[in-house]
């Protein structure tokens, strides 16, 4: 695992190191629910410090593939290989514990508590405190708190919501409980980073807003999976496209390529052709 980039920080823009190694090799997965198959041999690598895009029509399999991913589900067969280990099946917690961070196509965020303590929910793997430490509360242990909370307040800065800070999240607007996602996939300094089509529902201006940040997560050497149907955001930011339908990669390169590709014009843009 890369050290460095899993060390507690204190800047959510702090550069990983360059390495040309894909971080992630997914071969052969495999994953079918009731006998019909979600995935279905899907292959592809995942290169260090890009945005890896992975588009196909509703049902492709693209939130499964994110899901065994992030150990929400157990793939049927296949290797999932982060850093050079085989992750498949691990539980969701090791999956974090290791680098792995996402967003979901439906928003998971607690609306009762604050934006802030939202955002510190991504830091948990961090925030650790022994029973001890708990109790006695030592100097260490208040330093560190107040280290993660000056760290969430910087991501939450990034996204325009540090004013927002110690409002419950229910009362937001759709837009902003999105971007609250973001931050917490942000904050703990990932490794990996899976979105789960984080432009969904937003705004134009909205959308613009996220498709920067991601722009400048990427500039700053942070990997990304895009799960995303805006073709306009996804063909601009993306430095390589996987193309799902039924469970299939059914092609993948860059953008350019995959608009072009006849398959990908068949089974997906064809039918988006408002959006492409
Ligand atoms: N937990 C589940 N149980 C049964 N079937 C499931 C489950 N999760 C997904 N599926 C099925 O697997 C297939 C792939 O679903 P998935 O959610 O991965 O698609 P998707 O590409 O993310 O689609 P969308 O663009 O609509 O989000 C679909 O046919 C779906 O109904
Ligand atoms: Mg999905």
């Amino acid at each position: 695992m890369n050290a460095q980039a899993r060390r507690p920080c204190h800047s959510v823009f702090a550069m990983n190191q360059a390495n040309q190694e894909p971080i992630l090799q997914i071969s052969n997965l495999t994953k079918h629910f009731g006998g019909l198959p979600a995935l279905d041999d899907v292959s592809f690598l995942a290169g260090r410090g890009q945005v890896t895009a992975l588009i196909g029509p509703n049902g492709a399999g693209k939130t499964t593939l994110i899901n065994c991913l992030t150990g929400v589900i157990r793939p049927d067969a296949g290797a999932i290989r982060f850093e050079g280990a085989d992750i498949a099946g691990l539980p969701a917690h090791r999956v974090a514990r290791l680098g792995i961070s996402r967003t979901f196509q439906n928003l998971r965020i607690f609306p009762r508590l604050t934006v802030l303590d939202n955002v510190l929910c991504g830091l948990t793997v961090e925030a650790g405190a022994s029973l001890w430490e708990a109790l006695l509360r030592p100097p260490g242990l208040r330093h560190r708190e107040r280290r993660l909370k000056l760290t969430a307040l910087e991501a939450l800065d990034a996204f325009g919501l540090a004013d927002k800070a110690g409002w419950p999240v229910g009362v937001l607007p759709y837009g902003d409980k999105k971007r609250v996602e973001m931050a917490r996939a942000f904050v703990s300094q990932p490794v990996l980073t899976l979105l789960d089509e984080p432009v969904a529902g937003l705004n134009p201006e909205e959308t613009a807003t996220v498709a920067a940040f991601i722009r400048q997560m990427r500039l700053a050497g942070k990997t990304m999976i895009l799960v995303e149907h805006d073709m306009e955001m996804v063909m601009g930011i993306s430095d390589h496209v996987v193309v799902l339908d039924g469970g299939r990669r059914i092609a993948q390169g860059t953008p350019d390529a995959v608009r072009h590709n006849p398959l990908v014009i068949e089974a997906y843009l064809g039918r988006m052709s408002a959006t492409a």
